[in-house]
C-alpha cells in the first residue's frame, strides 16, 4: 500500500476543524493512516449505496443490517454508475487481502479494495458515523489508506460451560467484525456440555447437551454448591451453517473446536464406550479438569473420524481446533487398551500416547483437506507435522513452534483471558480470577523478541479466549468482552509503532457513546478510582494515593467504612494509614452525580510500608512490578486477583524484610493462596529466621503443611519475642500436583499476597 508522508499529515492538520478531529477521533482499531481534507460530506437518507451488484451484493446487505439494528437506518442501493452522493463500492485488485481505500469527497464516498478489504472499510464509515445518528450527518473529507498487521485476528467463545442461542452468537460476530475482528473460534464441546448436533451419534445432543445442575458460587469455595435444574442446549447443524453464513458475510472464520482427547465427559456421558472404563458420572455440573478421558481404542478413532467427517464441511475455513489441552492421563495409565497401544507403538509415556493420538486424528482432518490447531500440550510428546499451535499457558510454547516452524496463534493467560477480572474485584462480578485490566491488554504484544525475523513470520496473530464457568448470560459476555475487544482490536489491526494508550482511551469515549447508543453492556471498570499504596519505606508507613484514568470530578473519601458524600473529606494529595482501617471513596462529579469509586481494608503491621527485597523473582506473569505488595496491608484477595498476590512457579519463595529498626517480633504470618483448580497450592514448608545486621541470620521457628494440613490461608509462627530488625521467610513450594488434580504432574504454583511481622 502506498505510504502516506506524515509531515503532510500534520501540515493538513492544522487546517481542520474541531468537527474533523471528533469524527476521526473515535475509529479503533486505529487506521494505517488517516489524512483529513478540507470540506464535508453530506450523509443523508438520500445517500445511496452504488456497488457492483455480483460480486458486492453481500457487503452492501450486511452494512445496511449494521445500519437497521443498530441506527433503525437503511440506505438504498444501486448497481449501476454511481450518482452523486453516493457510498460508491468498487474493487481494487491492485490492494489485497483485508487492505482498503477509504475516501470520503464532498460529492461521493469511495470504498476500494478487495471483497474482505471493503467490508473491513464499510466498517470503518460505520464507526465514522456520530453515536448520535439519525440518518444525517456530516463527514469530514478524509482518506484513510488501510491494512491489518496481522492475519489471525481472534476472538474466542465458550458455549459449554453455558449455552448462548444462535441469535447471542450472531451478536458476537457482529461486535467482532464492527472492530475488524476476523476469526471466530468456537468452542463446541467440553465436561459440561455437547454443544454441535452430530447426526450419526444423536446422543451426542439428547444425553451429552445437558447436565443436572450448575455449580453455585466459586469453584474454589470452601463449600461447593450446586443447582439442581436441567441445563444445556445445542445448534443443529442447519444452525451452524446459518451462524457459519452470517459470519463468512461478515468476513470472519469460523474455527469449530471439538475437544479431545481431554475435556470430553459429555462424549463419553453420551457413549461411555468411548472411556477407558466404560462408565460416566453424567456431564459435568461444577468446573475444573476431569479424569474420564476418550481412551485410545480404535472404536474411539473411528467416532471421532466419523465426528469430523460431519463437521469439516460445515465450515469452509483452513483449521479445526482438537483442543488438546488438560488431558488427566490417570486411566490410560491403568487401560489394559491403553497400555497395549504404548507397548504396541513402542512409546515412551502417556504423553507421547497423546501426541500420537492427535497426530492420527491431524492425518484423517490432513485428508479432508483441512489443518489442525490445537492448544500448547500438543507440543508435548512431539508435535504432529502439520499442526499449529494456540500458545495459553505463555508464550514460551508459541515461541518453540514458532522455531519448528510452526504456525501460532498466540492467547496468552496474561494478556488474553477474557475471563479474568478487569477492575477491583470487589466492584466486579463473579469472575475466574486473574487480573487482565484494559491497559495490560493494550499493551500485549504478540510477537515475542526471542524470535527472528524468519521465526516471527509463524506468528499468525493472536486472540482472546472467553471461557464462561462464571459467564451466564450474554448481557455479562458483553461486559467481559467490552471494552477489551477494542484494545485487542488496536494491538492486532495496527501498525505496532503507532500504539498509543493516551490516545486510545480518548477514542475509547467516542465508542462508549456508540455501545451505549446500540444498548451493548460494558464494563465501567475504567472509570473506578485507581489506588495505589506507596512506599514510604523512609517513615515506614503505608502512603495511599488515590487517581483516575478519566479526570471526572473530585473524590471523596472516609477511613471508617462509612459511605462517602460531598461533605466526606476531599482528595488532596497521598494520605498515610496508620492503623486498621477501611477506605471507601467516591468520584462526584460537578453536579453531584457518582461517577466512580473504590474500597479497601488495610491491615496494618510493623512490616506495612518496610522495604522487602525478595531473592528470585515472581514469574512475569503473576508480578505486578513491585515486592512491595508483600508489606502493603493489603491481603490478597480471593477468587485470586493477580494484581494483590505474587505468583511463583519456577523458584522457591525467599523474602528479607527490613523493619528500619530493632523491634520485638513475636509472630511472622503469611497470606498464602490455595486454589488447586488454578493449580495454585500452599507451600510444604516455611521457615523463619531473624537476623540484626541482615547478613547473620538465625531459623527462629519453622511450619509445615505435614503437620498442619488443614491450614487455612493465612499460615505463620509464633517466636518467643526477640528483638531483630531483619526477617526472612522462605517458602518451599508444594512440588508436583498429585494425580487426579487439575494440572496433574506439572508444579504447582505458589501465590504469596502478604507478610504480616508483628
Ligand atoms: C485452556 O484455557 N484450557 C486452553
Ligand atoms: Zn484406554
Amino acid at each position: 500500500m502506498a505510504m502516506i508522508c506524515k509531515r503532510l499529515f500534520f501540515f493538513v492538520f492544522l487546517f481542520i476543524s474541531f468537527n474533523h478531529m471528533q469524527a476521526q477521533k473515535g475509529i479503533i482499531p486505529e487506521p494505517y493512516t488517516v489524512l483529513l481534507q478540507e470540506g464535508n460530506f453530506s450523509f443523508s437518507p438520500r445517500t445511496i449505496v452504488s456497488f457492483n451488484a455480483e460480486v458486492l451484493a453481500d457487503e452492501v446487505v450486511v452494512f445496511n443490517d449494521f445500519l437497521i439494528k443498530y441506527y433503525g437506518i437503511s440506505l438504498k442501493t444501486y448497481s449501476k454508475v454511481p450518482p452523486p452522493n453516493a457510498v460508491y463500492l468498487k474493487l481494487d485488485k491492485s490492494l489485497q487481502g483485508e487492505a482498503y481505500q477509504l475516501e470520503i469527497k464532498s460529492t461521493q464516498i469511495l470504498i476500494t479494495g478487495t471483497e474482505t478489504g471493503i467490508f473491513r472499510g464499510l466498517m470503518t464509515l460505520f464507526q465514522l458515523l456520530p453515536a448520535d445518528f439519525n440518518g444525517t450527518a456530516n463527514l469530514p473529507c478524509l482518506l484513510i489508506q488501510d491494512a491489518p498487521r496481522f492475519a489471525w485476528r481472534g476472538m474466542h467463545l465458550d458455549v459449554c460451560r453455558h449455552f448462548f442461542p444462535k441469535e447471542d452468537v450472531m451478536k458476537y460476530i457482529d461486535y467482532l467484525a464492527m472492530y475488524k475482528m476476523n476469526t471466530f473460534h468456537w468452542h463446541l464441546t467440553d465436561d459440561q456440555g455437547w454443544r454441535i448436533e452430530i447426526k450419526k451419534y444423536p446422543e451426542l445432543t439428547s444425553i451429552g447437551g445437558w447436565r443436572k445442575g450448575t455449580l453455585i458460587g466459586h469453584a474454589s469455595d470452601e463449600t461447593q454448591k450446586t443447582d439442581t435444574a436441567r441445563y444445556g442446549g445445542f445448534y443443529t447443524q442447519d444452525e451452524v451453517k446459518e451462524i457459519v453464513d452470517y459470519a463468512a458475510k461478515r468476513h470472519i472464520t469460523v474455527v469449530p473446536e471439538i475437544e479431545m482427547p481431554g475435556h470430553s465427559l459429555a462424549a463419553v456421558t453420551s457413549y461411555p464406550w468411548l472411556s477407558c472404563k466404560k462408565a460416566s458420572d453424567g456431564v459435568a455440573t461444577g468446573w475444573g479438569v476431569f479424569e474420564n478421558v476418550f481412551c485410545t481404542s480404535d472404536s474411539v478413532f473411528t467416532f471421532l473420524e466419523n465426528v469430523l467427517d460431519e463437521i469439516t464441511p460445515l465450515f469452509p475455513g483452513e483449521y479445526i481446533h482438537i483442543g488438546g489441552d488438560e488431558c488427566p492421563k490417570v486411566n490410560w495409565k491403568t487401560c489394559p487398551v491403553c497400555q497395549t497401544r504404548i507397548k504396541e507403538l513402542n512409546l515412551k509415556s502417556e504423553e507421547e500416547l497423546q501426541s500420537w493420538f492427535i497426530q492420527r486424528v491431524e492425518k484423517h482432518i490432513n485428508s479432508k483437506g483441512k489443518k489442525i490447531i490445537g492448544w500448547d500440550e500438543i507440543l508435548e510428546g512431539g508435535l504432529a507435522p502439520n499442526a499449529a499451535v494456540m500458545s495459553w499457558r505463555g508464550m514460551e510454547s508459541g515461541v518453540e513452534a514458532a522455531k519448528q516452524k510452526h504456525f501460532v496463534v498466540m492467547t496468552p493467560v496474561s494478556h488474553c483471558y477474557f475471563d479474568y477480572y478487569q477492575g477491583n474485584p470487589a466492584a466486579e462480578p463473579l469472575a475466574i480470577g486473574g487480573y487482565t485490566p484494559l491497559a495490560k491488554v493494550y499493551d500485549f504484544e504478540p510477537v515475542p523478541a526471542e524470535l527472528n525475523a524468519e521465526e516471527a513470520k509463524y506468528i499468525l496473530g493472536a486472540q482472546a479466549n472467553l471461557w464462561t464457568e462464571y459467564i451466564g448470560d450474554f448481557s455479562h459476555v458483553g461486559y467481559m468482552l467490552f471494552p477489551r475487544l477494542l484494545a485487542l482490536s488496536e494491538v492486532l489491526w495496527s501498525p505496532a509503532v503507532q500504539r498509543d494508550y493516551v490516545s486510545f482511551r480518548s477514542r475509547l469515549l467516542t465508542q462508549f457513546d456508540r455501545l451505549d447508543r446500540f444498548k451493548i453492556n460494558y464494563a465501567r471498570s475504567i472509570f473506578e478510582i485507581k489506588k495505589t499504596v506507596v512506599s514510604d519505606t523512609i517513615k515506614r508507613q503505608l502512603s495511599v494515593e488515590l487517581s483516575q484514568e478519566f479526570q471526572q470530578g473530585d473524590i471523596y473519601y472516609t477511613l471508617d467504612g462509612t459511605t462517602p458524600s460531598t461533605t466526606s473529606m476531599i482528595y488532596a494529595k497521598p494520605f498515610s494509614v496508620l492503623s486498621d482501617c477501611e477506605l471507601k471513596a467516591t468520584v462526584f462529579d460537578k453536579d453531584g452525580k457518582e461517577k466512580g469509586k473504590t474500597s479497601q481494608t488495610f491491615s496494618v503491621s510493623k512490616s506495612s510500608g518496610a522495604s522487602i527485597k525478595l531473592t528470585y523473582p515472581p514469574s512475569p506473569y503473576y508480578n505486578y512490578g513491585s515486592p512491595y505488595t508483600l508489606v502493603d496491608g493489603i491481603l490478597g484477595r480471593i477468587p485470586w486477583n493477580g494484581k494483590e498476590w505474587l505468583g511463583f512457579s519456577d523458584n522457591d519463595f525467599e523474602a528479607v524484610i527490613d523493619l528500619g529498626k530493632s523491634e520485638t517480633v513475636s509472630s511472622v504470618k503469611v497470606d498464602v493462596l490455595k486454589a488447586e483448580i488454578s493449580w495454585i497450592y500452599m507451600p510444604e514448608h516455611m521457615t523463619v529466621s531473624l537476623s540484626s545486621d541482615g547478613k547473620d541470620f538465625y531459623v527462629a521457628n519453622d511450619w509445615s503443611l505435614q503437620n498442619d494440613p488443614e491450614a487455612g490461608r493465612t499460615i505463620g509462627v509464633v517466636i518467643k519475642p526477640s528483638t531483630a530488625r531483619y526477617v526472612k521467610v522462605n517458602l518451599k513450594k508444594f512440588g508436583e500436583i498429585p494425580t487426579g488434580k487439575p494440572g496433574a504432574g506439572n508444579g504447582a504454583w505458589l501465590f504469596v499476597g502478604e507478610i504480616i511481622v508483628n
